[in-house]
């Protein structure tokens, strides 16, 4: 069986790139956005840098266009932009299907699996999934940089006889010299941290949860140093994970045993305010001198299975970056876009000064575009941009200065009859920190998705559309006069693929 996927996935693969000037052209299909060239994916795994290559590892779907026969699909890139597209990493064997989990370097062999001086394994830790039964970690590993696996002869590795128990996170803590495990206990709501000296003998450390978010199932966790903005040499620890159907973040101190949460228990903050970002982790094995580095799935389960793509179903957020700063008393998650994606900017624009009241048709626009813009609000405007305009269809991004949030609007952006929870689920707002004079806006527009980043990454609302692909028009909006659009950038960008 696994010989058999293989072999149809090479193929489709070859076909792929031989077409793949039109390939990938379908509607909807972003340019700068990673997607698979055909079938269903769900959560980014597995993210690992070694030798110049960023790995992606997902959730990936070999034999169809919705979730089933879980494997972990593969792609390499040196630049986190540009993507080639390899064979199935680790396949579906059996009855046991490859669910989520974390990919690590290891530099000191503690494994074993490395035979030969200079060989260095990558070991992947993910659950192995029997439908109705059982989730147990599980280890595999690869001796040539990622590019064939072999699954270890003694998994499982860390079995409780549980139905739900997945998504392991695993990654090297220098300060004791051990590994340490996230893991979900999903329907207790509850992540367990587990240690081990050699990636096969785990044992349990401390446990967090219920906190924040417990209405939906907990699933993915990670948790990892993130560098304090402005504070150089100075870190703080993040906990974050997926709340089904969205994700939240902890953050405060891990000593090498137990974290512990320093903002204020009763809140809930999120990575992402918006309706499409789940399953998010980060990058291990790093250089030592780059911000820890994250990528999730755009996509959301109430509707992910009918989303309007052919012949491949969704894509991957922009890959950020990570950092915390206090903003009122409360540690807030920073995330960037990586400065790698401005080569792919082209046909700059910029206008200034700009006041309405109404509409103000900017004449530029696009359907894989990026915007910067800054507005000075005026008491209790209503102020913002749509994008995806042409024929009574817009997509709306506004900031309301009532509330101080900014919103994102998708009820009039284009199709929505695939599914009744993606035509309700329209409507998403993040409450900003602080009143700032002046708000600041990052747009990337790709097809089927926008990205917002409020005032330099304080709060991301990432959103799915699927507007027609005549609609490329933009406008400024505002309910007062008083609003000031002191500055909006706009590029073109070119296809990634
Ligand atoms: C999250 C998730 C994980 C699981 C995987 C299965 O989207 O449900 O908990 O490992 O997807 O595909």
């Amino acid at each position: 069986m696994r010989r058999f996927i293989l072999f149809t996935y090479l193929l489709i693969l070859s076909a792929v790139t031989n077409a793949q000037l039109s390939f990938y052209k379908e509607p909807y299909r972003p340019q700068f956005h990673f997607t698979p060239p055909i079938n269903w994916m769900n959560d980014p795994n597995g993210l690992v840098y070694l030798d110049g290559e960023y790995h992606l590892f997902y959730q990936y779907n070999p034999m169809g266009i919705r979730w089933g026969h879980m494997s972990w699909g593969h792609a390499i890139s040196k630049d986190l932009i540009h993507w080639e597209h390899l064979p199935v990493a680790i396949a579906e064997e059996k009855d046991t299907m490859i669910f989520s989990g974390s990919c690590v370097v290891d530099s000191f062999n503690t494994s074993g699996f490395a035979k030969e001086k200079g060989q260095v394994p990558m070991v992947a830790v993910y659950t192995g999934h029997i439908e109705g039964k059982n989730q147990s970690q599980h280890i595999a590993y690869s001796l040539d940089k990622g590019r064939t696996w072999t699954k270890y002869e003694h998994n499982p590795v860390l079995d409780l006889g549980k139905k739900d128990f997945r998504d392991p996170k695993v990654f090297w803590y220098a300060p004791q010299n051990k590994w340490v495990m996230a893991v979900m206990w999903p329907v207790e709501k509850q992540v367990q941290f587990y240690q081990s000296k050699n990636l096969k003998q785990w044992e349990l450390m401390s446990r967090f949860g219920p906190a924040g978010d417990t209405t939906g199932i907990w699933e993915c966790p990670d948790l990892l140093q993130v560098p304090i903005e402005g504070e150089p040499g100075k870190t703080k620890w993040v906990f974050m994970h997926s709340p089904a159907p969205y994700m939240q973040y902890f953050v405060g101190e891990f000593d090498g045993t137990r974290f512990t949460n320093e903002n204020p228990s009763q809140k809930i903050y999120r990575p992402d305010y918006g309706p499409d970002y789940y399953a998010a982790i980060t990058y291990n094995n790093l250089p030592a001198n780059q911000p820890p580095l994250t990528i999730g799935w755009a996509n959301n389960w109430n509707y992910a299975q009918d989303i309007p793509t052919l012949p491949w179903r969704s894509m991957t957020s922009l890959p950020k970056t990570l950092s915390v700063k206090k903003i009122n008393g409360e540690w807030i998650l920073i995330q960037k876009p990586v400065k790698q994606l401005e080569s792919l900017r082209t046909a700059h624009q910029s206008w200034t000064s700009i006041k309405t009241k109404g509409a103000y048709k900017i004449p530029a626009g696009g359907q894989s575009i990026e915007l910067t813009l800054t507005l000075t609000p005026a008491a209790n405007s209503t102020s913002g941009i749509r994008i995806a305009k042409g024929n009574n269809h817009y997509f709306e991004i506004g900031y309301d200065a009532a509330t101080n949030s900014v919103y994102v609007d998708r009820s009039r952006a284009g199709e929505t009859g695939f599914s009744a929870a993606f035509a309700r689920m329209n409507r998403y707002e993040a409450t900003l920190g602080s009143r700032t004079k002046q708000i600041s806006l990052h747009i990337f527009f790709d097809r089927s998705i926008v990205e917002v980043f409020a005032n330099n990454g304080e709060a991301v609302l990432t959103t799915q559309l699927f507007p027609s692909p005549n609609n490329t028009g933009m406008e400024l909006f505002s309910n007062s006069a008083g609003v000031v659009f002191n500055k909006v950038e706009f590029w073109k960008i070119k296809p990634a693929w």
